[in-house]
């Protein structure tokens, strides 16, 4: 597959783990996690300077970008230097921020090892890290030159990681692809599964469709990828990200729907069999967090979509289509949440 961008594109393909590191030299450097680089311990190549920082999004900080970019320029690393992401979001969004403000900027590959990065973070070129302020706060748009797609490695992925990445499989299906409903539904996928790389692919497929069409987030249609994620993002903040994003966009994905069926845009039904997807894929579609009525109101107008206006959402007018909403009264909120 190939990805068009405003200064270029650039290819994703799939690879065996064994071919991951093929035609990578000594002037490439390597960013991972510790727990990516002890799993893949027997794949790793010999003579690439490699980066670990540890595993977690507290990694996505200053001060790692900082380490790291201070590495880069005590190895020797020039602006011929590629850097290779090896692991899952935080790896990617990390170094590819590290790569986009080295020398004002070097060549990007990202291998992404989790599900969620193989479908979601290692496609569309947005890096970032954290401020305690928020999450990704500070960014960049730099595409990658390329993406390896290694499907063997989510064999070593934490189970509950694997099923936090499929609740943004599910959202592509729901957002622009009914035909993927059908693929997934009747049992629960797994890293072995014969459809895995199907899937993968049709996903990607989705992303890059949308992000092609809204690079930079500027004509509304890439904010559709955010399905789950108003609400979603809410409760992982008001858990202190004790609940994975993924678990809670699926969590955002159902009360998403109800609040469009409330609100008259999403067809009367359509929450219930969301519902009953995710729960096939071990999802859970009910949260504490969701008592916290005050804080995930909070949290909701701080949201990037959010304006003066009201709330904003990701709605779907059906299982394949839709729509961002702007606009939205926090009375509507509390009023699915109230009514619980
Ligand atoms: N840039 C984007 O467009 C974009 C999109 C979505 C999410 N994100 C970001 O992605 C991050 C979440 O990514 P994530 O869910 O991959 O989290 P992650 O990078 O923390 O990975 C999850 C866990 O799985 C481990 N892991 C990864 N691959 C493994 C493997 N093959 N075997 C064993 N363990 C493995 C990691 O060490 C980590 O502990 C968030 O910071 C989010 O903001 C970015
Ligand atoms: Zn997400």
């Amino acid at each position: 597959m190939t990805i068009r961008h405003s200064r270029g594109n650039y290819d994703i393909r799939f690879v065996s783990l064994d071919r991951m590191f093929d035609g990578c030299g000594p002037r490439d450097r390597i960013l991972t996690d510790a727990n990516v680089r002890q799993c893949l311990d027997g794949q790793w190549p010999q003579g690439i300077p490699t980066w670990v920082v540890p595993a977690g999004e507290r990694s996505k900080s200053i001060s790692e970008f900082e380490r790291a970019v201070r590495w880069l320029a005590n190895g020797g690393a020039g602006r011929d230097t590629r850097l290779i992401a090896v692991g899952g979001g935080v790896v990617g969004d990390l170094a590819g921020y590290v790569a986009a403000a080295f020398m004002r900027g070097i060549r990007l590959a990202q291998i992404p090892t989790s599900l969620l990065a193989q479908v979601d973070s290692s496609v569309g070129g947005k890096v970032g890290i954290d401020l305690p302020e928020g999450k990704n706060l500070v960014g960049a748009f730099h595409p990658p030159d390329e993406v390896r797609i290694p499907l063997d490695a989510l064999r070593t992925l934490p189970e509950n990681e694997f099923r936090a990445g499929m609740a943004e499989v599910w959202k592509y299906a729901f957002i622009a692809d009914p035909s993927l409903v059908s693929l997934l539904e009747g049992s629960r996928l797994g890293p072995e599964d014969p459809r895995l790389e199907s899937v993968v692919r049709r996903c990607i497929e989705i992303k890059a469709h949308v992000v092609e069409r809204d690079e930079f987030e500027t004509t509304g249609l890439r904010a559709i990828l955010n399905f789950g994620h108003t609400l979603g993002h809410a409760v992982e903040q008001v858990s202190g990200y004790g609940v994975l994003h993924g678990e809670a966009v699926a969590v955002g994905m159902i009360w998403e729907a109800r609040l469009g069926e409330q609100i008259g845009m999403t067809p009367p039904g359509t929450a219930s069999e969301i519902a009953v997807h995710l729960a096939s894929h071990g999802l859970s579609v009910e949260s504490p967090y969701l008592n916290q009525v005050d804080e995930l109101l909070a949290a909701m107008r701080k949201d990037k979509k959010a304006g003066a206006d009201g709330l904003a959402f990701s709605l779907l007018e059906g299982i394949g289509r839709c729509k961002l909403v702007r606009g939205v009264d926090e009375t509507e909120v509390r009023a699915l949440l109230g009514a619980r």
